[in-house]
């Protein structure tokens, strides 16, 4: 029976670039959702950026540009690396559409007809400076328990104390550093609480991972006890998002617009593709719908998303897959050991993004247990399992069939390996489809080494040489192709690309698993055969790893530096410091000086009439670029110099010395240009 099956990954933030951590979620999917379109099912995989909240909001006004300009930009690298890296989306979309702002407002108001809204007056923390009330993440404070300074508002880094932000001690924004006050407000609430009952039966009646079923023990309790709380799904303006209908200056929180963007990227992918979206997400729906995701949003896509579903007359998920988190050498991804790699230095780097897909794949077990990249582990294991057993059978065989054969072969099935590797078939489809691939991987090398063993013990080299052996050296070599058709077909969910370039030395249509049994035929003519992957060395590694520590440290030495503290006995008096005038700047314009080795041109606004012309050593650390719109300090009372290049009119601060930089500086948000720094 064909089945239907509507899959998504998690919505990745559009305030970030992706890395190693995030690959492998995508790369987890992308594998199924290629394994069970090989099996003939009809399958679409949706994603999108998830665009809104207060975090992608003032990183826009960082970056001195809209929100709308931000994700735009990020919605493009992101679909970059995405496809770079073989994740081969039916769609790929943005909760900033018109479809999602659609969709939320009505599933909003199907909870609402339902008694499933209600409101509260609650007190939450303000900004009085920005004029905002902020979230947990931008409260700071010294911690209640152990007294670190500086810790979020929800918990502490340095005890890992959970708390709520009215427990920290002199709290400040960390948004313009102010004093927050407490301030009341009406929200918007989730009556999650009298939704028990509905996700008991729920958990009971799907095939939760058992983890993750008991973790929904833990959350719901007892039958009869009720552990819920309603969940506050509004925020107040300035926010990023949606505006509830009916309820001026009141934002749907991002986490309910998030998985409703799953629905609209896949109603945006209906309208292109001429599919039935109400098919997919109608409450007695006979297709499939599966999430993948990281353990650590279960509660948002295990309790609200299933309920938000139900209570608004949708559909229920068939199951969410939650997987651990990636670790590298052992250890969390480290921007100072230069693990924490991101989509892009990897392929700048190790070029082949079938490297990672086989070794994530070959970690992968299905469960919420965390995985690791161990980077050495990962060279010996790509060199030895892809390039000294898979391709190995193709590269020692295929050339006599070219050279000796004119390319065609004589495969005769009743081989004992071949058969093997056909019957292995049920064991390879259920493995994959229990998402424990390195089950798979593990029996396809079982087989890889099967083959290899028939080509040494055959040894077709010496056939080779000898006199009236060649009927033997086609047939052996033709069962080495055969064998290898089947690796590259159970393989092929892993290694998309690997696959094709088979396909096309093979000479055959596309493989799906129905043609495990369909052996080449006799005389079958096959492609000339050329190189198809090479070692990875381990300097590639290295200098991976070495380029992300590189990102922080820059060596090169800046035109005007913050200098080390001063000697304690050099103090200078206030009136000393006060004679250097220092202000916001924003940088209107940034770019390359012809001739000039290390410097940039500046134009820096600082509220007067004509922007200032500066000229700042910071070349070998700053693509001019990614300075425009950017705020940072300056020395606005320097005399101005006249220099081969320009007059400059004054100088932009910045910090290094050994360890790296310059680093210019920002201004914490809410600055403006002009401000007096003192
Ligand atoms: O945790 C995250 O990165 C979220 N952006 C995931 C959202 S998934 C879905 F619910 F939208
Ligand atoms: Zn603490």
């Amino acid at each position: 029976m064909t089945r239907k099956l509507l899959v998504t990954s998690a919505l990745p933030y559009a305030n970030g670039s992706i890395h190693l951590g995030h690959l492998v979620e995508y790369i987890q999917t992308d594998i199924w959702v290629r394994f069970q379109k090989m099996q003939g099912h009809t399958v679409h995989y949706v994603c999108a950026d998830d665009t809104h909240g207060t975090p992608i909001m003032l990183r826009a006004e960082k970056e001195g540009i809209t929100p709308e300009a931000l994700i735009e930009k990020v919605h493009a690298e992101h679909s970059q690396d995405f496809a770079e890296f073989l994740v081969d989306f039916d769609n790929y979309y943005s909760t900033n559409s018109e479809e999602n702002r659609e969709l939320a407002s009505n599933i909003y108001k199907a909870l609402k007809a339902n008694g499933k809204i209600a409101t509260k007056t609650i007190e939450q923390y303000f900004d009085p400076v920005k004029n905002m009330f902020l979230p947990d993440r931008f409260i700071k404070g010294e911690c209640p328990k152990c007294h670190a300074k500086d810790q979020y508002g929800d918990n502490c880094e340095v005890c890992g104390a959970t708390y709520s932000p009215t427990d920290l001690i002199n709290p400040f924004s960390a948004v313009s550093g102010a004093i927050p006050v407490r301030k009341e407000t009406e929200h918007y609430f989730f009556k999650l609480s009298e939704c028990s009952d509905f996700l008991r039966d729920w958990t009971r009646s799907g095939t939760l991972q058992a983890e993750a079923a008991n973790k929904m023990t833990e959350w719901l309790g007892e039958a009869g006890e009720n552990k819920l709380s309603d969940w506050d799904i509004s925020r107040d303006a300035p926010y990023f998002g949606f505006e509830i209908p009916d309820a001026p200056g009141k934002y749907f929180y991002v986490w309910l617009d998030a998985p409703i963007g799953y629905m609209a990227s896949f109603k945006n992918l209906c309208a292109k593709a001429g599919l039935d979206f109400d098919e997919y997400w109608k409450k007695d729906s006979t297709t499939e719908l599966y999430h993948f995701i990281g353990k650590d949003i279960l509660y948002f896509h295990a309790l609200f998303w299933p309920a938000t579903l139900e209570y608004s007359g949708h559909r229920k998920p068939t199951n969410v897959f939650a997987h651990g988190f990636l670790t590298v050498n052992g250890e969390k991804m480290s921007k100072s050991r230069g693990t924490f790699i991101t989509a892009r230095s990897y392929l700048d780097h190790i070029k082949n993004p079938e490297y990672l897909r086989y070794y994530y794949a070959a970690k992968l077990n299905g469960s919420m247990e965390d995985i690791d990249l161990n980077l050495e582990d990962f060279v010996a294991r790509v060199n030895s399992d892809l390039v000294g057993k898979y391709i190995n059978i193709a590269s020692r065989t295929a050339g006599f069939i070219n050279k000796r054969f004119a390319g065609k072969l004589n495969v005769t099935p009743n081989n004992a390996v071949i058969q093997e590797l056909v019957s292995a078939k049920s064991l390879i489809k259920n493995a994959y489809h229990d998402r424990d691939f390195g089950k798979a991987l593990r029996e396809i090398m079982r087989l890889a080494d099967l083959a290899n063993g028939y080509v040494a013990d055959k040894a077709p080299w010496v056939m080779a040489k000898q006199e009236g052996a060649d009927q033997e050296l086609q047939m052996v070599c033709s069962q080495a192709i055969e064998m290898f058709r089947l690796l590259t077909l159970y393989l092929k969910p892993v290694l998309p690309q690997l696959a094709k370039q088979v396909e096309q030395f093979l000479n055959v249509p596309s493989l799906s698993f129905a043609d495990v049994e369909q052996a080449l035929p006799t005389q079958h003519q096959i492609g000339e055969y050329a190189h198809l992957i090479t070692r990875i060395d381990p300097k590639q590694v290295e200098a991976m790893t070495e380029a992300n520590k590189e990102n922080l440290q820059s060596s090169a030495p800046a035109a005007a530096v913050v200098t080390p503290p001063a000697e304690e006995a050099n103090y200078i008096s206030i009136d000393d410091f006060t004679k250097v005038d220092l202000r916001i700047a924003k940088i209107v314009n940034a770019e390359h000086v012809d001739g000039a080795e290390k410097l940039l041109k500046l134009t820096l606004d600082i509220g007067e009439e004509k922007p200032r012309q500066v000229f700042a050593g910071i070349k070998s650390a700053y693509d001019p670029e990614t300075l425009k719109g950017r705020l940072t300090v300056m020395v606005a009372n320097l005399a101005p110099r006249k220099m081969k290049f320009g007059l400059s009119e004054g100088m932009v601060l910045a910090a290094s010395d050994e360890r790296g930089g310059p680093f210019i500086l920002s201004p914490d948000s809410g600055a403006q240009p002009g401000m007096r720094v003192k």
